[in-house]
Formats: structure tokens, sequence, C-alpha cells
């Protein structure tokens, strides 16, 4: 039912839960998200504190906003974010929540459009996050090449993506979690169940962190690493455009 071979059933499927998605993922991430966002954060925009970002597949907005709001000091330069996502229904959510934190100081700008064809023009931001969103795309690979077009020499991209634990038992655990529990979770949060039985496939059947980090190798970023969140239920997979 939703493809992402036909990114039109995604980018719908997403329009169809974006009223409901911070709830939603609250509640079937039993908040480590928050954290996981956090540690994202940490990694690719705390220590450098980028003049100008881009935040990929923002859907309503969480890490751009988190950033500004926790991480950035009020003292400190104002930050040039930019928050693309296809989904319309998903940016007018994060443009209401911009509008009621106190990130409007920094100048923000919400793009409509392809993390595949992402409209900047070359070495044009100095940090790239992606969160939970690379896994939806028809083409990760080209998206990352993207990332590497758009980022400034010496900047960094970091990809966030729930991903299965290598660990055999842990992986037992996640697969009956993503196989029983989800979709009956979802049941409760959700109006569009079917919505939360993609979201388990996803997991399952997106490349591996190994097979992630190899990508980013491939598409000349340098200095690839993983690291693996909560035994590996979530990934962040980093590089650097030398
Ligand atoms: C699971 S949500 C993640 C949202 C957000 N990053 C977060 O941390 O909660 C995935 C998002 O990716 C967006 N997305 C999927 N494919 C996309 C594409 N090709 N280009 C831009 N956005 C895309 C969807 O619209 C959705 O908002």
């Amino acid at each position: 039912m939703y493809d992402k071979n036909h990114p039109e059933t995604i980018r719908k499927m997403f329009g169809s839960i974006a009223k409901e998605y911070d709830r939603g993922n609250a509640v079937l991430s039993f908040n480590l998200h928050k954290r996981w966002d956090n540690a994202l954060i940490k990694e690719i925009l705390v220590p450098k504190h980028p003049q100008v970002a881009l935040d990929l597949c923002c859907g309503t907005g969480d890490i751009g906003l988190t950033y500004l709001t926790q991480w950035r000091s009020t003292q400190s330069a104002p930050c040039h974010m930019y928050m693309l996502d296809f989904c319309p229904e998903m940016l007018l959510y994060a443009r209401q929540k911009a509008f009621q934190s106190g990130a409007v100081k920094h100048r923000l700008e919400f793009i409509q459009g392809d993390a595949q064809a992402i409209p900047l023009p070359d070495q044009a931001v100095d940090a790239v996050t992606v969160a939970y969103g690379i896994r939806n795309v028809k083409s990760p690979e080209k998206c990352i090449q993207e990332a590497y077009r758009v980022l400034k020499p010496g900047g960094r991209l970091g990809i966030l993506e729930l991903t299965k634990p290598k660990n055999w038992f842990l992986r037992l655990g996640h697969t009956l979690y993503l196989k029983t529990i989800l979709p009956i979770l979802g049941k409760f949060v959700a109006s569009n169940k079917d919505a939360y039985r993609y979201l388990g496939s996803s997991i399952q059947e997106f490349i591996s962190p190994d097979e992630m980090e190899k990508l980013l190798s491939a598409n000349q970023f340098k200095h690839c690493s993983q690291m693996p969140l909560m035994g590996g239920i979530a990934t962040i997979i980093t590089g650097t455009k030398a």
C-alpha cells in the first residue's frame, strides 16, 4: 500500500498522520526519541554551532527546533536553519511549533522539497541532519550525494535512523515489538493504522548501519562512523565533507 518507490504514497501517508505525529512518536518510542534526537544534535550541531544548518525530512521540526531552543545559547549569533520536507502538512505543524517556540529569533526557512534534489546551491550549509527520514526516501544514495553537494568543506552529515539491533536476543524482542506491539499501539494513537504497519516494515527492510556507513564512504564522505543507541534500536551514522 505504501511504497517508497512511489513517493506520492509516502507523502500522502505522512500527510494523513501529521496532526498526531508528535503524540504517536512519544507513545510508540516511550519518549526515547527525544534522547536519540538530542544525541544527534550533540554530535552534529552543538560542537560547532553552525551558522547555516539544514534538517532534511524535518517533519514537524523537532531536530531544528530542539537545537535552537535548548542548545543554542541566546548569546550566540542567530542560526540560519533550513527545514526541508516534501509533505506540506508536516511543514504546517513545523511552522506552528516554530512560532510557539523561541526559535523565531533565528532565521528559519521552511522548504517544501525533495531530499534527493535539494533546492540549495553547492556548499551552502555547515551541517546537515536527517532524523528517521532517509529510510522513507526512494534513493538514500541520492539523498547522501545531495547532502554532500550542499555541505561546505569540513561540514558534517548526521543521519539518525531506527535500526535493527545486532545482538540476536535484542533483535528477537525488537522484531516482536515491530510486528505485534507496534501495530496494536498504533491502533490507539493513530487514525491511519496502516501507517504504523508501514513504519515497522520500513525499519525491517532498510539497509543496516554498516551498509549506510559504506554508502557515505562511497560517496566521498570522510571520517565516517556509527554510534548505536540503546543496543542498536537506533543508530547515528556520520560523515564529514573533506
Ligand atoms: C518519520 S518522519 C521524521 C520527521 C522528523 N525528522 C522527526 O525527527 O520526527 C519522516 C519525514 O520524512 C519526510 N520525507 C520522506 N521522504 C522524503 C523526501 N523524499 N523528501 C523530503 N522529505 C521526505 C516525510 O514527509 C516525513 O515528514
